[in-house]
């Protein structure tokens, strides 16, 4: 489903990612792990089109991706959360959600005109879709409140909503757990399993908390100093010495 052919990528003198590969199947859990300044979230910047790589290539269901803008990867079935939860503060919990089904649906105003009665079921059919979503992600009580007014962890979980409503194929999560308690992640870890086996989803997931990895990924991808170190099953990984080196030197010197 997304395939990642030796990705660079440079920032000044910094190699972030120095010919990255990797690929996630279609109906699978992908793991991304590596230690601090690996070059995770930097991938998934270049992979959902927020950077431009310098050398390499990634397609989507075997479609070339490179050079689109997000929006137009958005509609082609890929969409991402962000290390950093951002979403408009001035919207309420609610008005966000909505926000992130109407950006997939695209807005033809035409449509408003033409076919009242089905743009009338659609966004019926959204509400009730983003009061289930708020309430997966235990936001529905702040349902009206603004977003600005959320902690980081509830910030990190609206994230999650919103890409809950885009619905899209292929989901890149960085860090969906951090900062969230972890009652709620163990219950967030059932949501993406659930969406995995009733919708045939497919997901690439960047995390720091290993039991989160262990329990959700098929493949676990380990990128070091912007390089693939290894990939494999969750047991196989977490038997590598190698991985719990590159964790504990912090980077591979070069
Ligand atoms: N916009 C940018 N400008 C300059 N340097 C950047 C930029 N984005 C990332 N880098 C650098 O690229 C390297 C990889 O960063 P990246 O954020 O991809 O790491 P990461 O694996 O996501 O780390 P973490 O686990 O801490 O989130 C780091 O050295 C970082 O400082
Ligand atoms: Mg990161």
């Amino acid at each position: 489903m997304l395939v990642v052919e030796d990705v660079h990528k440079s920032f000044g003198a910094i190699k972030a990612l120095d010919g990255v590969s990797l690929s996630v199947e279609q109906g699978t859990i992908a793991g991304l792990i590596g230690p601090n300044g690996s070059g995770k979230t930097t991938l998934f910047n270049i992979i959902s089109g927020f950077y431009e790589k310098d050398a390499g290539n990634i397609r989507l269901n075997g479609k070339s991706i490179d050079g689109l803008d997000p929006f137009r990867i958005a509609r082609m079935g890929l969409v991402r959360t962000f290390q950093v939860a951002k979403a408009p503060a001035k919207l309420t919990i609610l008005e966000n959600l909505l926000l992130a089904a109407k950006n997939q649906m695209g807005e033809k105003v035409l449509d408003n005109f033409l076919k009242p009665r089905e743009i009338f079921r659609k966004e019926k059919e959204n509400l009730n879709k983003a009061l289930d979503i708020a309430e997966i992600i235990k936001l529905k009580r702040f349902k009206n409140e603004y977003a600005g007014n959320l902690s980081g962890g509830q910030k990190k979980l609206l994230s999650l909503g919103r890409v809950l409503m885009a619905n899209p194929d292929i989901f890149l999560l960085d860090e969906p757990t951090a900062g969230v308690n972890p009652v709620l992640t163990l219950e967030l870890v059932d949501v993406i399993v659930d969406i995995r086996k009733n919708l045939n989803k497919t997901f690439l997931i960047i995390e720091h908390d290993m039991n989160v990895i262990w329990h959700l990924c098929d493949l676990v991808n380990v990128l070091v100093a912007g390089s693939n170190l290894t990939k494999g099953r969750p047991e196989e990984i977490q038997k590598d010495e190698r991985v719990l080196e590159a964790y504990l030197s912090g980077s591979k010197s070069t």
